[in-house]
Order: structure tokens, then sequence, then C-alpha cells
């Protein structure tokens, strides 16, 4: 499994504990940055790794900011991108199993360490459920290709 992660100057620290987490369960990423605390738009360090997810070189993103709000919508504005901002056990678990997301955000100020790091866990292990699932994810997709939907 490949990871992209990323974040602004505001989740550099805990970008930098969860990848030695993933260093721990011998999961593979790269670092899209940014790569000091010095002040950076965080729009630019999602596109950089949510891209690459979409473009397939990558399984998953992990993509951070202060809050997870603005990374989470820059990388949902990628096509194929589906970015869940999350803050707790059941919703990392429940967007990989209804929504097949495939980038997972997370706020510095809003998640400890050791809760982001069960969070990354849970997410890359749970798989999508499929069934009616599909479909309705299939349908953010018709929105994303500017179907209108009735
Ligand atoms: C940066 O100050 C902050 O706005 C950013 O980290 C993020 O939380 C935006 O949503």
């Amino acid at each position: 499994m490949k990871i992209a992660i990323a974040s602004d100057h505001g989740a550099f620290e805990l970008k930098e504990s969860i990848k030695k987490h993933l260093e721990d369960c011998k999961i593979g990423y790269n670092d899209f940055g940014c790569y000091s605390k010095e002040s950076v738009d965080y729009p630019k360090f999602a596109y950089l790794a949510a891209s690459a997810v979409a473009r397939g070189e990558y399984d998953f993103g992990i993509i951070l900011c202060t809050t997870g709000l603005g990374v989470s919508m820059a990388a949902n504005k990628v096509k194929g991108i589906r970015a869940a901002v999350c803050t707790n056990e059941m919703l990392a678990e429940m967007t990989r199993r209804h929504n097949n997301a495939n980038v997972i955000c997370m706020g510095q100020k809003v998640v400890s360490p050791e809760l982001a790091n069960k969070l990354v866990d849970i997410f890359l292990s749970t798989g999508f459920e499929g069934g009616r699932h599909s479909r309705r994810v299939d349908l953010l997709t018709d929105i994303e290709n500017g179907k209108q939907l009735s």
C-alpha cells in the first residue's frame, strides 16, 4: 500500500507524527509537503497529494491542516477524489464502508496524534461495502461530471 501525505504549516507536526506511525507500520508514503512550519497556502499541498491519488499513483491520501476543513475542500475539487474530514473512529470507518473515501483529512487542532494514528489505521484497513453504496458513489461521480440529477 502506498500513501500520499501532505499538510500545510498548521499540521506540520501532525504530519511528522503520522509519518513516523506509517514507518512503524511499514507502510510506504510520499510526503508532498509542506516541509517546515513556515506559513504556506493549504490548497497547493492538498492538490499535490490529492491529484497523485486521483492519477492512481497512491492507494490513499492523508491530508492535514489546522482544522482539516480547508484541505478537504481543496482535495474534493480534484476529479476522482472523495475526501472526508474525520474526527472520530466511526467517521473513519463509515467513510470507507459507505463513501469509498480515498482521502482522509484531519486537523492538528482537532485530533491528538494518538487519535490521528488510530483513525489512519481504521481508514486504511476498512473496505468499501459496495452494493447500494456503489450506486450512491456513482452518483457523486455523476455530479462531478456535471450530470443533472433528477
Ligand atoms: C491556516 O492558518 C489554516 O487556515 C489552515 O491550516 C486550515 O485549517 C484551513 O482550513
